[in-house]
């Protein structure tokens, strides 16, 4: 059923949807690259600091804790069989995602786009691949039996849909420069 998958999805993702949206709330402070450049352009800009990681992170390894205690609930009322998260999991999803967005912030910048600059389809795919990757390799048998082939379809075309509409909302409160 495509609304099962559709839950499931969203569900397995939130830990990595989180951290970002965490980080844009959390951020301020000193940047991760301490202000160094390469080639004369900012490793990773101001963009990227160790406040909004290390929030972003603990958020998505909250939320998945949250989920682990909301799960037998949650299937029982909808039926929907939903996954657990094992604690590595939480980890590498909410760190990935972070991960992810930190290592297109570096190609950015390595292409002369200054912070807040958009790169379309890497902004709004570069944390899901990261810290589904990450996953993967780190709790291989739990993301294959999570991320079945269908789901993860259903990740790749829901992200950029929900990555755009919460951007706009930060957008209109001022919290991001860019809509996307
Ligand atoms: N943020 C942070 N630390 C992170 C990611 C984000 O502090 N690891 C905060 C920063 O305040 C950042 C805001 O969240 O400005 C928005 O995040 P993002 O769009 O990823 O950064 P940009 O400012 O657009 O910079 P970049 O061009 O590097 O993406
Ligand atoms: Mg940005």
């Amino acid at each position: 059923m495509v609304v099962e998958t559709v839950v499931i999805a969203v569900w397995a993702m939130l830990p990595a949807y989180i951290p970002n949206n965490v980080a844009v709330l959390a951020g301020g402070g000193r940047p991760i690259d301490g202000g160094r450049t390469w080639d004369g352009k900012r490793v990773l800009g101001d963009g990227k600091t160790w406040h909004g990681t290390t929030f972003g992170t603990a958020a998505g390894i909250a939320v998945a804790l949250v989920l682990d205690r909301s799960q037998p609930v949650f299937e029982s009322a909808t039926g929907v069989g939903v996954p657990e998260f094992p604690l590595v999991v939480a980890v590498t999803l909410a760190f990935g995602a972070m991960f992810g967005d930190i290592l297109a912030s570096f190609l950015k910048r390595r292409t002369g786009r200054e912070r807040g600059a958009s790169l379309p389809g890497i902004d709004q795919l570069d944390f899901v691949v990261i810290a589904l990757v990450l996953t993967a390799l780190v709790a291989s048998e739990w993301f294959f039996a999570t991320f079945t082939v269908p789901v993860i379809i259903a990740v790749l075309v829901l992200t950029p849909v929900l990555h755009v509409g919460t951007n706009m909302i930060a957008y209109a409160l001022g919290l991001k420069d860019e809509p996307w």
